[in-house]
């Protein structure tokens, strides 16, 4: 995981132009992605990765658990809603069973709509998507929610007037309360029509041990990282209908069959939840 042809790879990805990346400070996308085992990542993403690791050493099973959580909801989307198509917002760096993979296993009709705010994570993504008619790659912030679903790419991709699935997957634990991730929330869900659905990921303070820490240590590493109680995040779907079983530990969150998830603590640290706009 170290060395020149690791960082050269994050630099350049898909063949194009270099970008102009200060390596010297740690980036969200890029320590999720060493916490997943990527290559995709540089020295200072590791250290604040590292950090994580000392204080939650089996925080590897809480990212897989997030991976694994994502692919149960874009299922239960495209299967048991009906939904077909999918927004995700805070994407993250391409990795195995990137929405769209998942999603046209089901169906390969299925419109996905990837947005993150980090160049290195657009760059990537549109290298691995250069040719997909049904996936597009947009420069969005979740902080200006108004002005990412008006991006012309994401209009020519998704349907207004058909139901849209949201996917704020491990993304609302890095706004701050002032930028009141509900209010963002409820903004973007009312420019989407009846039947959309929301699917949300995020770190919880439930009494886990190492969460105070594990906190502390994204914010002294990204500057960002806002633990929040279960009934927060509740909160924040107020005036949809919550899909059972509602806000929920990760694992219990819609279980495929053959899940034996690890009984390890680092799995209460965040919930899933999936809402419907009546
Ligand atoms: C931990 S990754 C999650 C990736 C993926 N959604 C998952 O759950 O596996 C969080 C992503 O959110 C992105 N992000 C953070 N703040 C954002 C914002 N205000 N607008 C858009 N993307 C943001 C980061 O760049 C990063 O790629």
């Amino acid at each position: 995981m170290t060395g020149p042809a690791n960082d050269q790879s994050a630099a350049d990805a898909g063949g194009q132009a270099p970008l102009e990346l200060d390596t010297s400070k740690p980036n969200i996308a890029r320590v999720y992605d060493f916490l997943l085992g990527g290559k995709d990542n540089f020295a200072a993403d590791r250290v604040v990765g590292d950090q994580i690791k000392l204080v939650l050493p089996q925080v590897h099973l809480g990212v897989q658990a997030q991976r694994a959580v994502l692919r149960r909801a874009i299922r239960y989307l495209v299967v048991e809603a009906d939904v077909r198509q999918l927004v995700d917002i805070g994407s993250g760096l391409p990795t195995a069973g990137n929405v769209h993979e998942v999603a046209h296993a089901i169906d390969p009709e299925v419109r996905v709509v990837y947005t993150d705010n980090d160049p290195v994570v657009l760059t990537h993504a549109r290298a691995l998507l250069a040719s997909s008619l049904t996936t597009t790659v947009v420069d969005g912030d979740l902080l200006r929610p108004e002005e990412l679903l008006e991006q012309p790419a994401l209009r020519a991709m998704v349907d207004f007037d058909r139901p849209v699935g949201l996917l704020l997957c491990g993304i609302l634990h890095y706004l701050d309360d002032k930028e009141d991730p509900g209010g963002i929330i409820a903004r973007l869900m009312a420019q989407l029509p009846s039947g959309s659905h929301v699917f949300v990921h995020h770190l919880v303070k439930a009494g886990t041990p190492g969460e105070e820490d594990a906190e502390a240590a994204l914010r002294k590493g990204i500057g960002r990282g806002t633990f929040r109680t279960p009934d927060q995040v509740a909160a924040f779907l107020a005036g949809l209908d919550l899909v059972p079983p509602g806000v929920v530990r990760v694992p219990d969150w819609h279980p495929d069959p053959d899940d034996r998830p690890s009984d390890d603590p680092v799995l209460n640290l965040a919930v899933a939840a999936l809402a419907r706009k009546p």
